[in-house]
């Protein structure tokens, strides 16, 4: 009697039976199912009890075992789910729930920038945002106290007298000396990059802003060659039905200079405020590099001739966006950014 009693209790105990840790589990087993455990009393005792009780018996017993097992083996699952959950956390890999990011646009539209220069053979490197004189304005021909100085207004880093100068670049020209310093002839290069200039901040104005510079060196290279590539460029970028027009312009750098407008694709060319009623907005200057260029980086201008361009990344995003305050790009509100 006293044996079926105690058979019922340890079933409840079984079936009821929580545990708060991994050593409760393991102290619970022992003294159930271990060599000198409880179990193995009951199943010792059973061959003594009379024959007519044994099946009922014998099923009680089996029962209790099962139970047994099952209340241990769940726990075990509840306590390992619960270590496997905390090294998922320390996974950094892990791809988090949620919100996924995204690029910014700008960088959206320099990568779009940098795979249309890739597909035909241009390379990408970049320079430093803090220059010398040099290579932001002497090697590019810009003379010393010529007034072109001031066309891009500087933030001086630490000012000496008017050639040894450090600045914040105001264009990523500087990188087309540093590149033809180091390389030779042919080059096919483009250069991304952040610029700053002394501006007050506005709707169209910003003290920094980003640019992709192109450059282009090899033996007769045209301006023809400089018009072809800029047009299969503004084609790959705004559509294939872009029209393009070139205006002569004025850069120390270049010679011939020019720069290119792209038919307003806010308004379709019929003209509205973005392009100041014109149908067309600038996107880039451009031009044939000036033989002083070469010669002062080292390169045999009598061989050598080549092209190179710069255009601002904004722009186009406004072009292509539809976006008119430039502020917007550098603001991080998350409202703006997620449209994108
Ligand atoms: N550096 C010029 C600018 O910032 C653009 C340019 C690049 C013009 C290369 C000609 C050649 O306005």
């Amino acid at each position: 009697m006293q044996y079926k009693v105690e058979i019922e209790q340890l079933l409840q105990e079984a079936q009821s039976i929580t545990f708060a840790c991994v050593e409760e589990v393991e102290n619970y087993r022992i003294r159930l199912l271990g060599k000198k455990g409880v179990l193995g009393d009951l199943f010792e005792k059973f061959k003594t009890i009379p024959n007519e009780e044994k099946r009922e018996v014998g099923q009680a017993l089996n029962a209790l075992k099962t139970a047994v097992e099952n209340a241990i083996a769940t726990a075990r699952e509840k306590f390992e789910n619960t270590v496997s959950d905390s090294r998922e956390i320390d996974d950094l890999t892990r791809p988090s729930g949620g919100e996924n990011g995204h690029r910014h646009p700008i960088w959206q539209i320099r990568d779009k920038i940098i795979d249309i220069f890739s597909r035909i053979g241009f390379v990408v490197a970049e320079g430093p945002e803090i220059e010398d004189d040099w290579h932001n304005f002497s090697a590019l021909n810009f003379p010393p106290d010529h007034p072109a100085r001031d066309m891009q207004d500087t933030f001086f880093v630490e000012s000496g007298d008017n050639t040894n100068n450090i600045s914040l670049r105001t264009h990523t020209s500087s990188v087309q000396v540093r590149i033809m310093e180091k390389q030779k002839p042919p080059i096919r290069a483009i250069f991304p990059g952040r610029v700053y200039r002394n501006e007050a901040i506005s709707a169209r104005a910003h003290c920094f802003f980003h640019q992709v510079e192109g450059l282009y060196i090899d033996k007769n290279v045209s301006f023809a060659d400089l018009r072809e590539t800029l047009l299969y460029f503004a084609k790959e970028m705004f559509g294939s039905s872009t029209k393009i027009r070139l205006r002569p312009s004025y850069f120390p750098f270049t010679e011939p200079s020019a720069e290119m407008d792209i038919e307003c694709s806010l308004c379709g060319g019929k003209g509205c405020p973005f392009c100041k009623h014109t149908g067309w907005v600038e996107i880039l200057g451009c031009g044939m590099v000036d033989p002083n260029v070469l010669e002062n980086c080292n390169i045999d201008s009598k061989v050598y001739s080549g092209f190179a361009f710069g255009m601002g990344i904004e722009r186009q995003a406004n072009l292509k966006y539809g976006v008119k305050d430039l502020r917007l790009f550098s603001e991080n509100d998350k409202r703006f950014l997620a449209q994108f």
